[in-house]
């Protein structure tokens, strides 16, 4: 926990001027009280702020809006630190600025807005970070990981309505949905699921956005079958993630590769049967090489390069699935044999947030973890405090980590 001066209050003063008796977010009353977004009663909370692209977050005070009808505001308790978070720092995929990153999110419900009856105050959530608006096609399917509602908030970094429930002064700060680089958020309702209290939140954050994504692709958008043989290129927070959703799917061969030795060993420890280093061999030989000439029934590219989902196309063996859960800079393309699509049928496909339907696939991962299945303690290495993120990014980036988590 911050210091008690850090942490989220009330503003009682005129809009943006700080409140010499801070109180803690957890002893507010707010039961009945009338407030304004941006009057008195808002709330007060410190966030890591991305105002310009490749320099650091900033760590400063920013007005959190009350939740509106189907909203919730949570208390964060951990925020996972991905790589998604980093390209958007980078500029790969531009964000409306300035924007509060972070979409691993943890926490505790701390309010609720009217017409929320999923959630109520006091409830342990883990934040999903696609919102699927439960009307569209996608959503009636069953595929709320593509409502196109949840992709304009994602990329658009608003609300449905194009507001903001941060701001600093006068100026709106932008979401990316969960928002958890902040002590709280407000996020829809749907996205909150309630997950059971004795799972400690600062483990069970992974399951937002590395173990979704990585499980899914596997159990979802795959559906790898019993004694199947998988390779996975890139063993980072969301590839062991495929690793040990293909331990679970039972699969007989699992090939990790990475250009990192140390992350090829992690890999060993989530469950893969093989490592090959990028660096040090042609990995399409290589895999080739272990399946019998042929290549693996699935591959699984979890990086964002062309380079790598060409290789996952290529070490596929005919018949086969490479399916595509990196992603790759905005304007890049990727080149393939095209005489081979129809004579190999080898199906390339791709996998959003593992094929997410959040209300189903959350609760049941966080089930296998407390059944023993799933990996989440061996996936945090490292944890951080709020004012060390940029820290927990550079470790991302120079490779330290499988994942780190910032605990409130
Ligand atoms: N070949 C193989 N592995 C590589 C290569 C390469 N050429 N280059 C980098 N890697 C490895 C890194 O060493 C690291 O272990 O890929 C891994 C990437 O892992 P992280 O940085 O932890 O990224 P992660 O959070 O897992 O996200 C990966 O999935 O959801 C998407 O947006 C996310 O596109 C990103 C991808
Ligand atoms: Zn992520
Ligand atoms: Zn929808």
């Amino acid at each position: 926990m911050p210091p008690a001066e850090a942490g989220p209050r009330r503003q009682e003063g005129p809009r943006g001027v700080a409140n010499p008796t801070e109180v803690s977010a957890r002893s507010v009353e707010v039961e009945g009280r009338e407030r304004r977004p941006g009057g008195p009663g808002a709330l007060v909370v410190k966030a890591a702020v991305l105002h310009e692209y490749r320099q650091p977050l900033v760590i400063e005070e920013v007005e959190v809006l009350p939740p509106r009808a189907g909203e919730v505001l949570v208390r964060f308790v951990a925020s996972g630190v991905c790589h998604s978070d980093l390209t958007r720092i980078q500029g790969e995929r531009p964000s409306s600025l300035p924007i509060i990153l972070g979409h691993e999110g943890a926490g505790i419900v701390e309010e609720v807005g009217p017409g929320v009856t999923t959630v109520k105050p006091g409830d342990h959530v883990v934040l999903s970070w696609i919102y699927g608006c439960g009307q569209c096609e996608y959503c009636t399917v069953g595929r709320p990981n593509l409502c196109r509602v949840g992709i304009k908030m994602l990329t658009g970094g608003t609300f449905p309505d194009g507001s903001t429930r941060f701001r600093i002064g006068d100026q709106p700060v932008h979401h990316m949905v969960v928002s958890s680089f902040g002590e709280m958020g407000v996020v829809p309702e749907a996205c909150a699921i309630p997950v059971p209290a004795e799972v400690p939140l600062e483990r069970a954050v992974v399951v937002g956005c590395g173990v979704m994504t990585g499980v899914g692709a596997v159990m979802n958008t795959a559906r790898v079958h019993v004694g199947a043989t998988v390779a996975v290129v890139g063993a980072g927070g969301v590839g062991l993630n495929v690793v040990q959703g293909a331990v679970l799917a039972g699969a007989r061969q699992i090939i990790a590769v990475d250009i990192l030795d140390a992350k090829l060993e992690m890999a060993r420890r989530f469950g893969a049967t093989h490592g090959i280093n990028g660096r040090r061999e042609n990995v399409v030989e290589a895999v080739r090489d272990l399946t019998g000439g042929l290549g693996v029934d699935y591959a699984f590219e979890v990086l964002g390069r062309p380079e790598t989902i060409r290789q996952a196309y290529d070490m596929v063996k005919p018949g086969g699935m490479a399916v595509v859960v990196g992603i790759s800079p905005a304007d890049s393309e990727v080149a393939l044999p095209a005489m081979q699509i129809p004579f190999q049928e080898k199906m390339l496909v791709g996998s959003f947030y593992g094929g997410a339907r959040p209300r189903v696939d959350i609760p049941r991962l966080i089930d296998l973890y407390r059944t023993g299945r799933l990996k989440l303690d061996e996936l945090v290495t490292r944890t951080y405090r709020p004012e060390q993120i940029n820290q927990a990014l550079h470790d991302l980036e120079a490779g330290e980590l499988a994942r780190g988590v910032v605990v409130y």
